[in-house]
């Protein structure tokens, strides 16, 4: 059929009409609601920043006081939930156990299948908010051979979410570290949402054949896994340790890079949108340096990634091409200092992303959209007569 436009990737198909998040690529320009992303990253916390994506206003204190007792009031994890998770080997990847967590999630939680109302969206909303970062938790926990604890409901969202992770044993209370507590509350902040991306597509048209929020997230989470999307943050870590490795030079790493017949790529380097610079990356960078600063912590892969960026910066592959450091790319050397093992920083990455898939989700049923379904241009056999299968 004629009328069909190809557009592979959807680089300029715009598959809804949003009111959450503005993005302009050319200038560098992202916000949430409005608010741009450097004042949300200084000024707000990462709860305050979930109910401005998903509710559309910054909270009064009597409504993030609500938000935040709703949430707490549903943090127990069915216990049935471990003996899930007992079954998985301890090599599993934490974003495959996530993944699947968040689909049996559904099991326990029938209820919050069907969503029809938006009172039984926000009792679904509210326990996703709630049991999703025990789970993120527990995958650690998972790979690590420890015991999986729930919630401290003393605490505030990120405290307990780290507490849930490093938590010795039962009795041992975990040391909150102030500095590494504002740093993952600011790294959330900076991943809340990014507009139509991959994960957050997948969420919505899963969402849009009403699947129910357990599902369509669980979707989001194996969509992010990937390395061209969240998984670049583990990717990127693993490229510099291996720079680091073959003796810091990272010329080598560039023109691997630049080489066409090589299907290597820069981690943590471009992005659909940004043509002029991330500003999350802008944020990150400079958190890094404060952030390891405060902890007292020397990591060489620091200077690595300094070095690197600005080999490529200067190179007219890169500049041709506007390719410029993501999000990605200093944040995994954050959640290193931060004690956070490689393989986590994606779950890191799903936490934070959690409101924005929430929100886009919540936008997309309360607008009645359509189911997705895009179209395509067939190019196989026409019509074929069937061979038996002596006549093959
Ligand atoms: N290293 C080397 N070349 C690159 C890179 C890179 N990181 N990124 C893009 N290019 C080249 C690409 O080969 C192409 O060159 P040519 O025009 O000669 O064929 C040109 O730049 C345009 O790239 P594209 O693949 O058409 O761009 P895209 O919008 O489809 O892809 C991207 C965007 C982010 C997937 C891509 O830049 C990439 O693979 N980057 C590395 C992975 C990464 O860091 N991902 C995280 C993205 S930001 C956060 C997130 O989404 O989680």
């Amino acid at each position: 059929s004629g009328a069909i436009t190809l557009d592979p990737g959807y680089k300029n198909t715009g598959s809804c009409e949003s009111a959450i998040t503005f993005l302009d690529g050319e200038e560098g320009i992202l916000r949430y609601r409005g608010y741009s992303i450097e004042e949300l990253a200084e000024k707000a916390d990462f709860l305050e920043v979930a109910y401005l994506l998903i509710f559309g206003e910054l909270p009064n204190e009597a409504q993030l006081q609500k938000f935040n007792t709703d949430i707490l009031d549903q943090s127990i994890v069915n216990e049935d939930m471990k003996t899930v998770l007992k079954g998985f080997p301890e090599t599993a990847h934490p974003m495959g156990v996530l993944s699947s967590l968040t689909s049996a999630l559904t099991a326990f939680n029938p209820k919050s299948v069907n969503v029809d109302s938006e009172e039984d969206m926000y009792k679904a909303i509210v326990k996703i908010l709630a049991k999703f970062p025990v789970l993120a938790a527990w995958t650690l926990r998972k790979k690590n051979n420890q015991a999986f604890y729930n919630k401290d409901t003393n605490l505030g969202y990120v405290e307990s979410l780290l507490k849930m992770m490093f938590q010795q044993d039962a009795n041992k209370t975990y040391k909150l570290n102030k500095t590494v507590v504002n740093a993952l509350d600011k790294l959330l902040i900076l991943h809340a949402d990014h507009e139509q991306n991959c994960s957050t597509s997948t969420v919505r048209i899963v969402g849009s054949s009403h699947a129910g929020l357990f599902a369509s997230i669980s979707a989001g989470v194996s969509a992010l896994w990937g390395p061209l999307h969240g998984g670049a943050n583990q990717a990127v870590i693993e490229m510099l340790e291996e720079i680091k490795a073959d003796g810091g030079d990272t010329s080598k790493f560039i023109a691997k890079a630049k080489d066409k017949d090589d299907p290597f790529r820069l981690m943590g380097f471009g992005h659909r949108v940004y043509k002029n610079f991330d500003p999350r990356a802008k944020i990150i960078k400079k958190a890094a340096d404060e952030v390891l600063g405060q902890l007292g912590v020397d990591d060489p892969i620091l200077e690595i990634a300094k070095g690197l960026e600005k080999a490529a910066l200067e190179d007219q592959y890169f500049i041709d091409r506007k390719l410029y450091p993501n999000v990605d790319f200093y944040s995994g050397i954050i959640y290193r200092a931060m004690g956070i093992p490689t393989e986590m920083f994606t779950v890191m990455f799903a936490v934070g992303r959690l409101p924005g898939w929430i929100a886009q989700w919540r936008e997309m049923r309360l607008r009645k959209e359509p189911i997705g379904r895009p179209r395509q241009v067939y190019i196989g056999e026409t019509h074929r007569k069937f061979k038996s299968l002596e006549n093959r």
